[in-house]
């Protein structure tokens, strides 16, 4: 109950009466009391005035199952939601959820990540009530694998987005799916698939954003940034979280109809932070360098190298800035 009263509360902007929350959710006065007054223990600031009822002033950054539900707008993530204090990562975690039947949409979220996976292998570490951990299974009947790695694209889009939206910093994407602010690295994307030769299984989402971090380890302070650290603000996680699934749902429809990116690539190449910069391709091939372009409808970076303009596939390469990270 206390998620439902958060949440008329909160749609309510105003004072609700005792009396209609009673009625709404067939509960006693003082049942509404109790659950208000726990609430208010956690953090929340309600203000009760009689003859009006409550009103909710502001909410602490508890990223838990009550606070996500109260929030909740999207249509189809999170009508499962799994929310962890502790976790390895949200990511095997959705993983192991999905092959045991969890539905499309199944969000797992965490707020303290102890083995937490990054790209090629690396760790991403999150110690508890800083930053968000968060996966998103999918279950696409119709997609088919080879274009599922445009969901990391897709992915980006909506982190940017979210974050553009909640915090108005001007957030970026480093092809494919990196999302800087002030040219740092704010927050890491990983994508996990199941699937047989021609059916997709299913596919894990994860996203880490760092959120209230203040500082980084010596070897990170060049290259990772935190909301908190970008603009000296705290903000909500749980909105932050409500707002990434909010677009991706947005983007990811988008990219249904098609199975490309034709709708969502200007949009894209209007927040890449390395169009139009030199870049360094460590293609296991051979590196090279060049200027990016912008991508294609299939995702990949394009690149204009003195023997002409290279496609650029995420899945084997990685890409640097030649001046830094970016
Ligand atoms: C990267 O290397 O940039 C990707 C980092 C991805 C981290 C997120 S945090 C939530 C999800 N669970 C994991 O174990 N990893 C991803």
């Amino acid at each position: 109950m206390k998620a439902k009263i958060l949440q008329v509360l909160r749609e309510t902007g105003g004072y609700v009466s005792g009396q209609q929350l009673c009625q709404q959710f067939g509960v006693s006065r003082t049942a509404v009391w109790k659950a208000i007054n726990q609430l208010r223990e956690m953090g929340y600031e309600i203000d009760s005035v009689s003859n009006k009822g409550y009103c909710i002033r502001s909410a602490p950054d508890i990223l838990n199952k009550n606070e996500l539900l109260s929030l909740r707008k999207t249509a189809w993530i999170g009508q499962k939601m799994e929310c962890f204090e502790v976790i390895g990562s949200t990511n095997t975690t959705a993983m192991q959820m999905a092959e045991e039947g969890a539905p499309h949409g199944t969000l797992v979220v965490a707020d303290r990540q102890d083995s937490g996976k990054g790209r090629r292998g690396r760790s991403w570490v999150m110690p508890a009530g800083i930053a968000i951990a968060m996966s998103i299974v999918l279950k696409p009947e119709e997609l088919l694998p080879g274009n599922a790695p445009m969901l990391t694209l897709v992915s980006a889009l909506a982190v940017a987005r979210a974050i553009r939206e909640q915090t108005g910093l001007e957030a970026a994407i480093k092809w494919p799916n990196d999302i800087v602010i002030d040219g740092k690295k704010v927050c890491g994307m990983l994508t996990e698939m199941s699937t047989q030769i021609d059916y997709i299984n299913h596919i894990v989402v994860g996203i880490g954003i760092n959120v209230h971090n203040e500082q980084f380890p010596e070897e990170l302070i060049d290259r990772a940034t935190s909301l908190y650290l970008a603009s000296g603000k705290h903000f909500s996680r749980a909105v932050l979280v409500e707002a990434v699934c909010e677009n991706f749902e947005h983007y990811y429809e988008i990219f249904m109809r098609t199975q490309e990116l034709s709708g969502l690539q200007a949009e894209y190449d209007s927040w890449m932070v390395n169009k139009d910069r030199q870049v360094r391709i460590l293609d296991p091939q051979g590196e090279y360098e060049g200027k990016a372009l912008g991508i294609t409808e299939r995702g990949e970076l394009l690149v204009e190298t003195p023997e002409g303009v290279r496609k650029v596939d995420s899945g084997e390469v990685s890409v640097r800035g030649i001046y830094g990270y970016v």
